[in-house]
């Protein structure tokens, strides 16, 4: 039986539970949600976090080819996502002014922001090959991963 896209999430959520349950670090948890997302969601090419620096985003754990380390805010589709304090997900990065292209190969692209008290203090970003990858299930799913991932180290510096 093929489980629903929904339940996938569902269970996605309960496998980050487990791997957060006592531990701090925000980078050891960051790269391990980063391989949960890759290795859990079909067609994938990268899933990674972008956390921010003042005015600009520095890449941080990730699955997938190498990418470009720094993104100014407000630039891209994670800069856009970081200085809108708000999800985008683009249907064809084809047609995103201003997309940044890591790996030619990617089509379509989902950001999430870690929005930290207020603040925004990152972005998740999934990118995929295949155009139109993701729907508002995945922005659903993924915005309720980042809320435990920002919940779970709320005063927590680790
Ligand atoms: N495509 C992103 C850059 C990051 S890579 O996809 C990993 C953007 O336009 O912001």
């Amino acid at each position: 039986m093929t489980a629903t896209k929904p339940d996938l999430y569902r269970d996605l959520a309960a496998q980050l539970k487990a791997l957060l349950a006592g531990e701090p670090n925000r980078i050891a948890n960051a790269a391990n949600l980063a391989a949960l997302l890759y290795h859990g969601l079909p067609d994938l090419n990268w899933a990674g976090f972008y956390f921010r620096q003042r005015d600009e985003l520095v890449l941080g754990p990730f699955q997938g080819k190498p990418a470009c380390v720094r993104i100014p805010l407000g630039t891209g589709v994670c800069g856009t996502a970081a200085s809108r304090g708000a999800t985008v997900l683009v249907r064809d990065v084809h047609d995103f002014p201003g997309h940044i292209a890591c790996d030619p190969a990617s089509r379509s692209e989902l950001v999430v922001p870690l929005i930290e008290a207020g603040e925004v203090s990152g972005v998740l970003d999934l990118d995929s090959p295949l155009l139109g990858r993701f729907d508002g299930i995945d922005q659903t799913g993924c915005e309720r991963l980042v809320a435990l991932f920002v919940g779970h180290h709320h005063g927590n510096p680790g």
